[in-house]
């Protein structure tokens, strides 16, 4: 087995990063800014979102963090992402998901400007996704093909197993690993909450990623021989062994699994630093005006 390792990865591209954020600055006069909105007090949003902002300044962008308590209506949201759409200051904009329940996260989601959509969640970005056009490709999904990228992994003409169809990983993943693109060219297989024996089918995948939410679910008689395994899971489970009060558990079961992958990507130190690196890179594009003028 070896090591999928998005420590040693992440740091290498964010180096990169930093580096052409100083000569963007230079010729911005600014330097590249993302704008996060978070809207109440979920631990793992809270987490996340810290993250983000430090990796921001990390690698010389700005970044804002603009914060709402729970009781926000809908329409004081929309409100403020039409400010920043209109902030030629702001280069990306997110807003942290999940929101609460009296908000409509479509809604949202569409309200923000699609050119600065650095989480690539606008229907305009997966649409042009879909047609491999250029877009903002969603974080997860992104930093995913840099690793597999970064490692040489062959991907054309394998069978590629994406587990999970959130509209933010598992569904955004199946596309990119079927795009006549590279990584890509993969033939895939999605399965979901409503799959009959998953089995099944993660034991016939040459590349297994798994994004379903629910510590160990995959175990090491679900995997095939050689495959290569990328672990998005991100469960949070709260332990006094560690300083944060919380330990991260994957989807796989790691040590088993390990045994008998090719490659592997743990947890931590996997997918969840390849999603910044994946979120900065959108965010250079957005200021580069790479991708929409
Ligand atoms: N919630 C979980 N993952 C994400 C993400 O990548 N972006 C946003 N905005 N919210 C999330």
């Amino acid at each position: 087995m070896q090591l999928l390792d998005g420590k040693y990865v992440s740091n290498k591209l964010k180096q990169e990063i930093a580096v052409e954020a100083v000569e963007l600055a230079q010729k911005l006069g600014r330097k590249p800014h993302l704008v996060a909105i978070l809207v109440g007090h979920d631990g793992g949003s809270e987490t996340y979102v810290a993250s983000k902002m430090k990796n921001c300044e990390t690698v010389g962008f700005r970044s804002t963090l603009i914060r709402f308590e729970n009781t926000v209506t809908e329409t004081e949201l929309l409100h403020q992402i039409e400010k920043l759409n209109l902030d030629h200051e702001v280069d990306g904009l997110i807003v942290q998901l999940p929101l609460p329940s009296h908000i409509d996260p479509e809604r949202v989601t569409e309200a923000i400007d699609y050119r600065k959509d650095v989480d690539g969640f606008h229907p305009i970005n997966l649409g042009r996704m879909q047609r491999n056009l250029p877009c903002f490709i969603p974080a997860t999904p992104y930093g995913i093909t840099l690793i597999l990228k970064e490692y040489g992994i062959e991907t054309a003409g394998k069978h590629c197993v994406v587990v999970g169809r959130s509209q933010i990983v598992g569904l955004p993943m199946s596309i990119l690993m079927a795009r006549n693109s590279q990584p890509g060219n993969c033939t895939v297989t999605l399965c979901h909450s409503k799959t009959e024996n998953i089995a099944s089918y993660t034991q016939n995948a040459d590349i297994l990623i798994v994004a379903i939410g629910k510590k160990n679910f995959i175990t090491a008689d679900m995997v095939k021989k050689d495959a290569v395994v990328i672990d998005v899971g991100m469960n949070r489970e709260s332990s006094n062994e560690t300083k944060s009060g919380f330990k991260l558990y994957g989807d796989v079961d790691f040590e088993a699994v390990a045994s008998k992958a090719s490659w592997i990507t743990p947890v931590p130190g996997g997918v969840g630093l390849m999603t910044i690196v994946g979120l900065l890179k959108n965010t250079l594009s957005a200021a580069r005006k790479e991708i929409y003028v």
